[in-house]
């Protein structure tokens, strides 16, 4: 349930545009390593990094800045909205 660094590695590069990654599993419950993704993402492509946080919206707070996500997303509804 954890993100293969190594692969995402291997995969990025300059013609990656939109990298998506949700930040919590709503299955596993296992919390992506964003910020080491992010650093990734940052030297290997000049892609977008947008993060799912339909999950991690809900459980604690966080600081998109601290995993330098382009976009941070979730639904409203999950939030009573
Ligand atoms: C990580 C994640 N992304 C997206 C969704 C979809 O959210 P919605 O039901 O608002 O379409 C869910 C739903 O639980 C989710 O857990």
């Amino acid at each position: 349930g954890h993100l293969d660094l190594a692969a995402a590695e291997r995969l990025l590069g300059p013609r990656t545009r939109v990298v998506a990654v949700s930040q919590l599993s709503n299955v596993l419950g296992t919390w992506q390593p964003l910020a080491e993704l992010a650093a990734l993402v940052r030297a290997r492509s000049p892609a977008w990094l947008v993060v799912d946080g339909a999950q991690g919206a809900v459980h604690g707070r966080h600081r998109p800045a601290d995993f330098d996500a382009d976009f941070y997303v979730f639904s409203g509804h999950k939030l009573y909205a």
